[in-house]
């Protein structure tokens, strides 16, 4: 059988709610995406699209079911040993840091030789054409620059 990158089977998240209910945030969800596959979660607010990511990534166990990711049952590993990255919707970027920095970080926490990071950074920066902008803060990039910079993947109208 083919080995997904990852795997919900059965899983279910509960909570405790007001007094004592329980609230059901995810209700017995399975699905495979496979390695490279571009996979969308839609929904209603409330269906449990964050706490199904918050599973994947070890933030939150399940109550029930299995996630595996490449094959391998997460159990309870925590976020730190999965080979999985979250951009949250919000404090996406430190503030404090380069656009350069920012991009490096994962992989300077994976102890990346420097010379492989650089070279990531600057294809990354490039393929959202962004080179020469590495040493700018993340409030240092205007609006226009930031549309300019994806306009290549927008849909055309
Ligand atoms: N820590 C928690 N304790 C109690 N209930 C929670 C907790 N986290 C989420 N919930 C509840 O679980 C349900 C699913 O929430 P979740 O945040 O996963 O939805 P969502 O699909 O991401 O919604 P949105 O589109 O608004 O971001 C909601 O009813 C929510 O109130
Ligand atoms: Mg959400």
């Amino acid at each position: 059988m083919a080995e997904y990158a990852v795997e919900l089977r059965n899983v279910w998240k509960r909570f405790p709610g007001p007094g004592n209910e329980v609230v059901t945030a995810v209700k017995d969800v399975s699905l495979k995406i496979a390695d490279g596959e571009f996979f969308a979660l839609l929904g209603p607010s409330g269906c449990g699209k964050t706490t199904s990511l918050r599973m994947i990534a070890g933030f939150e166990l399940p109550s029930e079911g299995e996630i595996f990711l490449h094959g391998r049952p997460m159990g309870k590993t925590p976020p730190y040993q999965r080979s999985i990255n979250t951009v949250f919707q919000s404090y996406a970027l430190f503030p404090h840091m380069t656009i350069g920095e920012n991009i490096a970080f994962g992989l300077q926490m994976k102890k990346i030789d420097k010379q492989e990071t650089q070279r990531r950074v600057g294809e990354a920066l490039e393929m959202v054409r962004l080179t020469g902008y590495e040493r700018r803060k993340p409030q240092q990039l205007s609006a226009r620059k930031c549309c300019c910079s994806t306009s290549r993947w927008a849909p055309s109208t």
